[in-house]
């Protein structure tokens, strides 16, 4: 039998990077192909360990080229499609909402189009998997779970967007019977994540003696997974999933953002021989993020009966694992946080 080709989009990000290991380590009888803009928030290094695997390859190219795509597909035939390329910040969605469109909305487009027209509506045993948010749900208040179900409600120019390529994924299935698969995970955390999310950018700060800037009153919930969890959730919906059908992952895990905060700066301070409360010292409550949701929470219970898929890390685990792996990869945090990160920065939290 020939190889089956994949293509995961956005695999040089931070979940896309654990995806293609995944993959390219799991299933030698698939070619996967890594196709990403290296973005700031793409970077090859995430990959050193897989990218002189016979059968892997890695493309830079942006999911919004039309041409570009269109004769990728083409040329490669791709039988399925993991596409997690996306702007993926909500704060950076606030400053330029329109980057977001034509990413998250447009480049899922264009990668629908080409496939739909490699493919000429005879579609047998091919995939189109849009990794898609919890954040589309918009907020919850302190009670329920986000369910398969709940209506879409975005808050965000981020949420929008993504809310605005799953509504496109299904209509593709239902008007050209294009078969997709769509997941919603709740806020992942883990190696190689930019430190422009929460926990790696309070690491960054504690090692670097900065404020820790916590929005608002710091009673913001999220529900975490550790992003090895998210990956290998993402291999059973490829492998298991029904099409057509939408799964929610998360990870039974909801934190209030201040009471993570204080146990991250916790295990901080014994990792570093910090006199206890040394890091606590650093946070300081910041003016709200605008249109902040107030607490996400999944039920995950879809995923877990249908396809049997659990997370399998435990929070203080994975965070455990989280710290030590910045620890031991400070190069690679400094290699990302020059540059273009300080301007982002000082606009950001000024
Ligand atoms: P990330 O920002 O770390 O990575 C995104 C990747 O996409 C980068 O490598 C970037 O270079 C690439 N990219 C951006 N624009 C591109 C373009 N126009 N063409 C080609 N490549 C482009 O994001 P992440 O946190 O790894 O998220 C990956 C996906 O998972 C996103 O679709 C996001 O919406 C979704 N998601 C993320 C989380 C989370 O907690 N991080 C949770 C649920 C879902
Ligand atoms: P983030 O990591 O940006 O993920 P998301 O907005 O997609 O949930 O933020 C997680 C939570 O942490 C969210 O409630 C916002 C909050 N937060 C801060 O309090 N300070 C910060 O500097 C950042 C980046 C986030």
């Amino acid at each position: 039998m020939n190889k089956q080709n994949v293509l995961i989009t956005g695999g040089a990000g931070f979940i896309g990077s654990h995806v293609v290991r995944l993959f390219v380590n799991t299933y030698p009888e698939y070619h996967i192909y890594n196709l990403d803009a290296l973005t700031y928030a793409g970077n090859l290094e995430n990959l050193i360990d897989v990218q002189d695997q016979p059968n892997y390859t890695f493309i830079k190219g942006d999911i919004t080229n039309e041409d570009f795509i269109n004769e990728l597909f083409q040329t490669h035939k791709f039988d399925k499609v993991i596409h997690l390329a996306a702007e993926s910040h909500v704060d950076r969605s606030i400053e330029d909402p329109l980057a977001f469109v034509k990413t998250n909305v447009i480049g899922t487009m264009v990668l629908l189009n080409a496939f739909k027209a490699c493919y000429h509506s005879n579609f047998e045993n091919k995939l189109f998997y849009h990794i898609s948010t919890d954040e589309v749900y918009g907020t919850l208040g302190e009670t329920g779970l986000f369910t398969e179900t709940t209506a879409y409600d975005p808050n965000s120019p981020y949420s929008a967007s993504k809310a605005s390529a799953d509504h496109f994924v299904r209509a593709y299935g239902e008007t050209y019977g294009l078969p997709y698969i769509i997941s919603n995970c709740s806020n992942n955390y883990g190696a190689y994540q930019f430190p422009e999310k929460l926990i790696p950018l309070f690491i960054n700060n504690i090692l670097n003696k900065k404020e820790l800037p916590v929005y608002g009153d710091g009673n913001y919930t999220r529900d975490w997974l550790f992003v090895e969890d998210h990956a290998k959730a993402i291999d059973v919906v490829f492998h298991k999933g029904v099409l057509g059908e939408t799964y929610n992952i998360g990870g039974f895990n909801e934190w209030k953002n201040i009471d993570l905060v204080s146990l991250l700066c916790k295990q901080m301070d014994d990792k570093l021989g910090n006199k206890e409360g040394t890091s606590a010292q650093l946070i300081t409550y910041v003016k709200d993020r605008p249109g902040h949701d107030l607490r996400y929470a999944i039920d995950a219970s879809k995923i877990k009966k249908e396809l049997g898929w659990t997370p399998t890390v435990t929070f203080e685990e994975g965070l455990d694992k989280t710290i030590d792996w910045y620890l031991n990869n400070k190069d690679w945090l400094n290699n990302v946080t020059t540059g273009a990160y300080q301007d982002y920065y000082k606009k950001q939290y000024k």
